[in-house]
């Protein structure tokens, strides 16, 4: 929350990448090769063009991070100057590469990265050829901020996995792209924007949720393996999303969310996590729905960097045991004798 009153996003991606949050010359210097390191190859603009228009935003970009390993000169180098090197690279393109695939699939041009725009501004003038007005790319930023990193989520831990056998940090943050896909995991924002959608208006919500309750159905942005008393990222979102509803006139989504809070919390003692207020918030900007996981994937990419990094500089092979509960020891018959 400090964060998100104090700093701005890239602040908080020096922060994560590097430990501390930057003085004002480091931020300089950090912005200046983001901003540097935002186009993407033709080759890569290239093959976005070939991918079918119904493939899911999330397997395009997991794909571009594995292009971006194809054309890398530093996939190989494991170090630890390698690894920031190739981070900010995949960090600065993943929105290039996200945008890219948005306007490809509606039949648009490609619009190419300014190096004058904010890593926020830059990507809605990719996505939409416009810079929205300040409040809603701030509440975009803040969006970024509260899933830049956290903790050993189980996309994390995919990355420290296949860091843990010496890979590379292309294959792991691929890996990660992967698990967090998943609506168990990331994919939750996209499933609430869906839930609401399903649910039509606030009139509806109360009894939409109930019989979902009443089905043991499991509602989307809900409940977290480790927040049990609430997630501490929901209050400043749900402030950027009621903002941003207000300012958009499309309030029906919040007292929809409203309802929908009320009710899981008096049934289920259940509250919401930040794919919650994520979900709409990205909606009334006007972003496909199918969209809002890749963005999450734009800012996590600093989170699962910082961990692949700090794999490498201690790392043992994570390699569990499991306790095995399959059939008896027997005798192998000969194929003649089965
Ligand atoms: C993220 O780990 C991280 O930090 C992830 C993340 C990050 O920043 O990286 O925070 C991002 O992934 C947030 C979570 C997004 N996922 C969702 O919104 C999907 C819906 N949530 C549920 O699937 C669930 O809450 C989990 C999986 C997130 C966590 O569930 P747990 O801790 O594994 O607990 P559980 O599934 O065993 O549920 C315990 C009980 C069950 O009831 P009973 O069977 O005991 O009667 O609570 C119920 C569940 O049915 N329950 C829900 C529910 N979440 C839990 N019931 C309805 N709707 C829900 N959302």
């Amino acid at each position: 929350q400090e964060l998100c009153d104090k700093c701005d996003f890239e602040e908080v991606a020096y922060l994560v990448l590097n430990g501390e949050l930057p003085n004002k010359s480091q931020l300089k210097k950090f912005i200046k090769q983001e901003r540097s390191e935002r186009k993407l190859s033709k080759q890569i603009l290239n093959d976005i063009k070939k991918m079918p228009r119904n493939a899911h935003p999330m397997d395009v970009i997991r794909t571009c991070v594995s292009l971006m390993a194809l054309e890398d000169k530093d996939t190989k180098d494991n170090s630890p100057k390698a690894n920031m090197r190739k981070a900010m690279r995949i960090f600065a393109k993943t929105p290039t590469a996200v945008a890219a695939y948005f306007r490809t699939r509606k039949g648009k041009s490609i619009i190419a990265p300014s190096k004058k725009l904010s890593f926020s501004e830059n990507f809605f003038k990719m996505m939409f050829n416009k810079v929205p007005d300040k409040e809603i790319v701030r509440a975009f930023d803040i969006s970024l901020i509260l899933y830049a990193e956290h903790s050993f989520n189980v996309s994390t831990f995919t990355a420290r996995t296949i860091t843990s056998s010496l890979s590379d940090l292309h294959g792991a943050i691929t890996g990660a792209i992967a698990s967090l896909k998943g609506p168990l995991h990331g994919g939750a924002n996209e499933a609430v924007m869906h839930m609401m959608k399903e649910i039509g208006k606030p009139e509806k919500a109360k009894a939409w949720i109930e019989n979902a309750l009443n089905k043991k159905k499991v509602v989307m942005g809900f409940g977290h393996r480790v927040y049990r008393t609430g997630d501490s990222r929901v209050p400043t979102m749900k402030h950027y999303m009621f903002k941003v509803a207000k300012l958009l006139k499309k309030e029906k989504y919040t007292r929809m969310y409203e309802i929908l809070e009320k009710v899981m919390l008096q049934r289920k003692n259940i509250h919401p996590n930040v794919d919650f207020p994520c979900g709409p918030t990205y909606y009334m900007m006007g972003i496909d729905i199918d969209f809002y996981t890749p963005i999450f994937v734009m800012s996590r990419i600093t989170g699962w960097s910082a961990h692949i990094m700090e794999q490498h500089a201690s790392n043992k092979l994570i390699r569990p045991l499991s306790k095995y509960r399959g059939a008896e020891v027997r005798e192998v018959m000969l194929l003649n004798q089965r």
